[in-house]
Order: structure tokens, then sequence, then C-alpha cells
């Protein structure tokens, strides 16, 4: 059957664009090819036809006007990172962390699969921007996918349709993504609610830096298939961004806000499912809140930052949605998400109240009588299994959000001050620190380590070295990425103070040590005032760390003693820790910057120090 072109490509200026889209039409053979507006109304409509095909239930109108359910086929439930490529020319390029396949091969493997993988659906161009539209920090791409469940995601998540194409004009660049569910539909072949291909080995991620091109094959699922974000925002960026001399992060943006009005901002770097969300939308104490402090979301997971004209570091978050992790949000620990996804939201996996609305673990008050799961089986409390996949997901319009900071539609970006660097670590690392310097700083971020997550593979509780919590997203040599951080230093004037934090650590009968959540207000209120040269430290063995007294208590009950605990150095635990980062610097060693045998050194030997109070400012 020929394909049906379904808005003439004469609309398209872009004779490149419509050269390759009609390329890949003619490799994936779908029935029909859709250019996307990114209109309201097209949106409504693929949702509905979506709900007549049985991909999304569409939840009760009272309850959560304008949203939907959908379901993933249990094989397609979170990134897949062993099947993630980065298939440069040169091996070398990828580094020993990324899986890598020589691009020819890769393409051997890949161009039969799509061959006709989309006959009987249809192929939907989306043009996308990654940053407002017109910002010199932005990038587009273009999209071509055979699923409409990624439609309207990309519509959240990022900015999409005609003005982008516009933006685009005759002969403007764009980063080609293709995507195929992998699930092509023979004549009369009914299609099922979440086409994929259930083959584990055949999903296939791929990054092509040297054409800067994006092929994702067999899932449908979150950063395998919103290739916006992972893929384009992170692994192709950060190759990108060292060429061009900024740099692509996995980091939350946010910005704090003072009584007097004044606005301080911090990019903060955690690995997948540390909570980022919860802490880029974090509600201070009430203390805080009466005296004026304030805390606005420009981001919950991707920061793109350049060397301003004035010396200092501007960052934009590339995305215009949040994708969220579902379980464990609640009016507690989240109440500016749970604010966001009250309407106009995408809740993939969660479970389905028997009122039309949505469950999951760690939501509040009382678990349902009764619920249908995120696999579509009946539960209830006494169940064994979850009701919620534990990588359930809401998408949803940053718009939404009540901390959202205005500036995050600024094109210019916001004026970081700080970076923060954080693990989930049960033990050895303190509630905060301050690096002395940025290269300490670049050196601990390059060490840091955070136990198991859902996407991640290995044994629960077992630390995994995440660099810059980048392990999965970094497009190139880990290696070359640390130098291009210690590098990129001399590009600016007023270099952002590196702070480490940890959430996470635990007492000796294993609870936490910190309360977390809007509690962390006082340790960033502490950051910002070192930032501003406010606060006293007093200098310890990984940097500058704060007194119990420069903390601000009010509200809270917390001894010295457990304040103690939690910032306490152990000297054999770090002993062991940093000859524990041999084992990553040894899988690096030709590419590691000569610098970092150095600090390791230097930190094992100041680990034999005593601690010394300083006067305020950075040190
Ligand atoms: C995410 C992740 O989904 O980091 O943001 O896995
Ligand atoms: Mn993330």
């Amino acid at each position: 059957m020929p394909t049906k072109i379904l808005e003439p490509p004469a609309a398209v200026q872009h004779k490149q664009l419509a050269a390759w889209v009609d390329k890949m039409a003619a490799l994936c053979k779908p029935d029909r090819v859709y250019w996307c507006n990114g209109s309201q109304e097209e949106y409504d409509r693929l949702c509905d036809d979506m709900v007549e095909s049985g991909t999304l239930i569409k939840l009760n109108p009272d309850l959560r006007p304008g949203s939907f359910l959908a379901r993933s086929h249990p094989s397609d439930v979170a990134r897949v990172e062993d099947r993630t490529f980065i298939c440069s020319v040169k091996q070398d390029d990828a580094g020993p962390t990324n899986n890598w396949m020589a691009p020819d091969k890769m393409k051997a493997i890949l161009t039969p699969k799509f061959d006709g993988s989309m006959r009987g659906r249809t192929m939907y161009v989306i043009p996308f921007s990654m940053g407002p539209i017109g910002s010199d920090i932005s990038q587009i791409g273009v999209e071509l996918t055979d699923s409409p469940y990624v439609v309207v995601n990309m519509r959240i998540m990022t900015r999409m349709g005609d003005a982008v194409l516009k933006a685009l004009g005759t002969n403007g660049t764009f980063i080609p993504c293709l995507h195929s569910v992998g699930m092509p539909l023979a004549p009369d072949q009914d299609d099922v609610p979440w086409p994929c291909s259930p083959d584990p080995k055949n999903k296939y991620i791929v990054h092509f830096p040297e054409e800067r091109t994006i092929w994702s094959y067999g899932s449908g699922y979150g950063g395998n298939a919103l290739l916006g974000k992972k893929c384009l925002a992170l692994r192709i960026a950060s190759i990108v961004a060292r060429e061009q001399g900024w740099l692509a992060e996995h980091m939350l943006i946010m910005g704090v806000k003072e009584p007097s009005g004044e606005k301080t901002y911090v990019a903060a770097a955690f690995p997948s499912a540390c909570g980022k969300t919860n802490f880029a939308m974090l509600v201070p104490p009430k203390a805080f809140r009466e005296e004026g402090w304030e805390v606005l979301t420009v981001g919950d997971d991707i920061a793109w930052l350049k060397p301003g004209t004035d010396g200092r570091l501007y960052a934009i978050n590339p995305e215009a949605g949040f994708f969220g992790v579902a379980p464990g949000t609640n009016e507690q620990t989240n109440p500016n998400a749970m604010a966001t996804i009250k309407k106009n939201t995408i809740f993939t996996n969660v479970a389905l109240t028997d009122d039309g609305d949505i469950w999951w673990e760690g939501m509040d008050g009382e678990p349902p009588q009764h619920a249908i799961d995120w696999q579509g089986n009946d539960w209830t409390p006494d169940s064994d299994k979850k009701a919620a996949h534990p990588n359930s997901r809401f998408t949803a319009p940053m718009s939404q959000c009540p901390s959202a900071d205005p500036a995050y539609e600024d094109a210019s970006g916001v004026p970081i001050s700080a970076f923060i660097f954080g693990g989930r670590r049960t033990t050895t690392v303190p509630l905060v620190t301050q690096a002395f310097n940025w290269a300490f700083g670049v050196y601990a971020a390059a060490t840091m380590g955070s136990e198991m997550t859902a996407a991640a593979f290995g044994q629960l509780g077992q630390v995994r070295r995440d660099p810059f919590a980048m392990l999965p997203f970094c497009g190139h040599h880990m290696g070359e990425y640390f130098s291009h951080w210690l590098n990129i230093s001399r590009r600016f004037d007023m270099l952002p103070p590196i702070f480490n934090v940890n959430w996470f650590r635990r007492d000796a009968e294993g609870k936490f040590l910190w309360p977390g959540f809007g509690e962390n207000m006082r340790v960033l209120k502490w950051i910002v005032d070192r930032v501003h040269g406010r606060a006293k430290a007093s200098e310890g063995p990984l940097g500058w760390a704060p007194r119990y007294e420069d903390f601000d208590w009010r509200g809270l009950k917390f001894s010295k003693r457990r304040f103690a605990e939690l910032m306490r150095v152990v000297r054999d635990d770090w002993v062991a820790e940093i000859a524990s980062h041999d084992e990553l610097f040894f899988r690096l060693y030709d590419k590691l910057p000569p610098e970092f045998p150095s600090i390791r050194d230097l930190l094992m030997a100041t680990l034999w120090r005593e601690p010394r109070d300083a006067d305020s400012g950075h040190g």
C-alpha cells in the first residue's frame, strides 16, 4: 500500500527535512505520514483516538480533568541501559562506560528492522524545540514516530509543532530522531494497547554522534521513546556541548528567593530515583515561608549551561514538562507535584481506582479498598503485588506547577551561583560539604556514588559510581567529560562553588538521620548563605562543612549529637571510599585528567588533619 501523506510537505519550507522524512517513510512504510502542528485540537483528537483504541483510559473528568492513564506492556517499563548504544566511528570516543558498536554495523542491524516497521500505522512527524524557541541555547529536533502516545507526551515535554517548523525556516539545523515501536501490523491484524517489541534484546536506543542522529527501536516508554529527553538533551547534547564549550547536564535548576526578593539559582545533579523532582519543587518549612523564603522551579531533570557575556554561567531547562516518578509522591513529599498533576496529565503504569482516578504506593490517605493495578488486574491492599509499577510516571506541563519560575521561559536562561551533587548513600557521605575549589568539586562529582535504582542493573544497596549522575547519559568518553568540566572553568569569571549533599544517611538502626524533603531548605539556605559570603563553616577533610550553629534550625528539633552523626567523616570509611575510586579511574585511565590522582592523594592526606573553624566566605 503506498504511503499517504496527510499534510502536504509543501507546508514545509525545509527541503532537507522534507527529503529526510520522505526517505524514512520509504524505509518504514507507514500507511500514512502526518505532520504534527502542536495544537490543542490535535492533542485532544489523538487522545480521543487512543481512548477508542484502548491505549489510553480517560480518567474521571470531575476528579482528574483532561487526564489519561496508559498501561505499558510489562516488558516496557523503564529505560534500557544495556540496550543503549553510542555508535561513534571510533570506539574510543564512546569510552568504556558506554555500549558501542560501529555505526555501519549498527545500521546493518537496524535498517532491516525499520524496513516496514510502521506498516499499518501512521508515521507522525514531530518538530520540537529543546529550550524556548529562539533561544541561542536551544536546539531543534524532529522525531518521526509510529506512536501517538509519544506525540502527546512530546507535546507536554517539549515545545512542538508549527512554531518550531517556522523557527527552522528553510535551512535551520535539526537533529533527526527516528523512533518505531517495532510492531508493524499485517492488513487484518488487530492492534494491542501498548505496541512494542517484547523481546528485551530487540530494543535498541542508538546514537550516532558524528551524524548527530538518534534511532530508537522496539520500546515506547519514557526516555527510550521521548527522544528529546535523555537521547537528545543529554547524550547528543553532551557531545555538542564539549565541542562548543558549554555543558549539558542531568541537573535540576531551582531558584531560592530570599525575603529581600533576591533570587539565587542553583543547579543540582542526582542520579535517577534520588528525588530530583521533589527537591526541584521544595516547599520550605513554615518558619521560612512566613519570613518570605520561596523555592522556584526552573527544571527537574536537565540543564543546559552556557557561559554568558558577563562571565557568569547561564542555564536553561530544555524541557517544558515533567516526566516524574509517581510512587512516593504525596502532599507531604511534594505538594507542588500533586498540584501540578491535578489536570491535563498523562499517567503511565499507575493504578486505577474504582471512581476513575489514579493511585500509587505512597500516595496520601488510606490505600483504596479495590483498584486495578498497572497490569490491568484486580488489586486490594492484601495483594502481594504493587498496584503501581515502581517506575510509573506522570507527564505534566511545567506551566501547571505552582512553584514554576516564569524565568523557565527566558531565552537567556538563569545565572547559576552554585552546583550541588548528591547520591543515595546509607553511610560514609555527610549531609553537606563545600568543595575547597573547582578541581576538588569536579573530583567529588566525578566519584559520586549511589545505591541502585529501578533503571539500573545490580543488587539493591550496592553502590554504583555515577559520575555527575551522567553515567547512563554521557554520549562520549567519561574521562574527556571530566577534563571538559575542569577546563570550562577558564571560560567564566565567577566560578560557582560546588557542594556535595547526601539526604539518605542512616543511623545504626537503619533509620534515616535527616528528615529530607522540605527540611532540605535548611541545607539550601546554608548553601545560598555561603554563596553570598554570609555563612561560616569549618574546614573538614572533604571541604568546608557547616557547624551545628551555622544552620537555621527554627521549627525543627534536631539534636547536636544527631547533627554530628550526620556530618561525621569516618576515616576508615573514607580510606575505603577513596580506594574504591580507583576502580572507576582504572577503567578510564587513558583519558583520566592527570589532576585526579593528585587530588585523590591530597584528599587521603587531609583525612588525618584536625578540623578547623573558618571565617565566612568561599574558603
Ligand atoms: C529520568 C531518569 O527518568 O533519570 O529522569 O531515569
Ligand atoms: Mn533523570
